[in-house]
């Protein structure tokens, strides 16, 4: 027992010696200076079955190794207190200037979409907002897109569960606003869109400006009207604008806008995908269909709707060439605009 207790001794000095940090203090103490299972309190639990005339030698031996290995324990203990102490009071220079706050600013897809809403606000349109998480029925079914109808395939949907759906595009407010409010109407919507596609052109998510107005005799040179001033003032140029035929089972007829590749200035490159136009909009005639859904007369009132990507509208405007550029979150590229 003479030896163990030496043996325990010097094990415990070396091991407290290899102590560099507070946290392993306490495994210290309870290996060997614990009540329960210590090392220590292990050797004098057994000091009962000694003989009588070496129990008092052997117990005073192991009280004093015990005081010892506490006593050193303890200074190490303060050691580490003080050299940590002193370090952080080393490292305080207090000349040195405040370091600054970093400001933050608007994403610019966010700072288009408001110069956008802003454009639209000059000719008299109100903003509303709606949704992301959609149910079929405003995404699909009350824009004329019943379910199994072809035109679904144009939208990747992300699917929520059979009836709910992250919007795939900013429509689905044409009908929950039509459903509540009688004409004369006229409003944007944006907002995010969500769409399972991806390259640099696309992005899982997007952002949308939807746009439409429902009166008396609204026709589609009121629509070019309002989209050829609209591109003018976002653009600050004459820039060329064509509108193709297109098909949107919620419009008729319906135009998709392109404007000429503001990055190669019609030449064609990766952006225009070698074409020299971009493509920016969707837009058309509200289908008397969507019309009477929503129980309007289709006979008395028309309307048009269009619904332009945010994202394309800032990438021309500052000449970005990759879409995925605005989603990176790398500060050097956002802090530009
Ligand atoms: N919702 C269509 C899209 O995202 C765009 C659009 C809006 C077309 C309004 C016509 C009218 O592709």
């Amino acid at each position: 027992m003479k030896e163990e207790l030496s043996r325990l001794k010097s094990e415990a000095i070396e091991s407290l010696q290899r102590i560099s940090q507070a946290s392993e203090l306490e495994p210290f103490r309870v290996r060997f200076l614990g009540r329960k299972g210590g090392s220590l309190t292990g050797i004098m639990r057994r000091l009962s079955e000694v003989s009588k005339e070496d129990r008092p030698k052997l117990g005073q031996l192991a009280n004093t190794v015990k005081e010892e290995i506490t006593t050193l324990f303890e200074q190490k203990k303060k050691d580490l207190a003080q050299h940590s102490g002193t370090q952080t009071k080393k490292g305080l220079d207090l000349s040195l200037p405040g370091r600054r706050i970093p400001f933050g600013k608007l994403h610019p897809v966010t700072q288009v979409m408001e110069e956008m809403c802003a454009i639209f606000e000059g000719m008299g349109f109100a903003v509303a907002e709606g949704p992301d998480v959609e149910t079929d029925h405003y995404n699909f079914e009350a824009l004329n897109i019943p379910k199994h109808h072809p035109a679904r395939d144009m939208h990747d949907t992300f699917y929520v569960s059979d009836s709910i759906l992250l919007r795939t595009h900013t429509s689905p407010m044409q009908a929950r606003i039509m459903e509540t409010q009688d004409p004369p109407l006229r409003y944007i919507a944006p907002g995010k869109v969500y769409r399972c596609d991806s390259d640099i052109t696309h992005t899982p998510m997007f952002v949308q400006v939807e746009g439409f107005l429902v009166d008396r005799d609204v026709s589609f040179a009121d629509l070019k009207g309002v989209l050829t001033s609209f591109l003018q003032q976002i653009f600050t140029k004459d820039l060329a604008v064509r509108f193709r035929p297109s098909f949107f089972p919620f419009t008729e007829p319906s135009a998709e806008v392109d404007i000429a590749c503001v990055i190669c200035g019609g030449e064609g490159c990766r952006v225009c995908k070698r074409t020299g136009w971009i493509e920016i909009l969707g837009a058309g005639l509200i289908d008397p269909e969507v019309m009477k859904m929503v129980g309007y007369d289709p006979d008395e009132y028309s309307g048009f709707a269009f619904g332009l990507g945010v994202e394309r509208i800032a990438m021309l405007k500052y000449g970005i060439n990759d879409i995925r550029l605005y989603y990176e979150n790398d500060l050097r590229f956002l802090s530009q605009f």
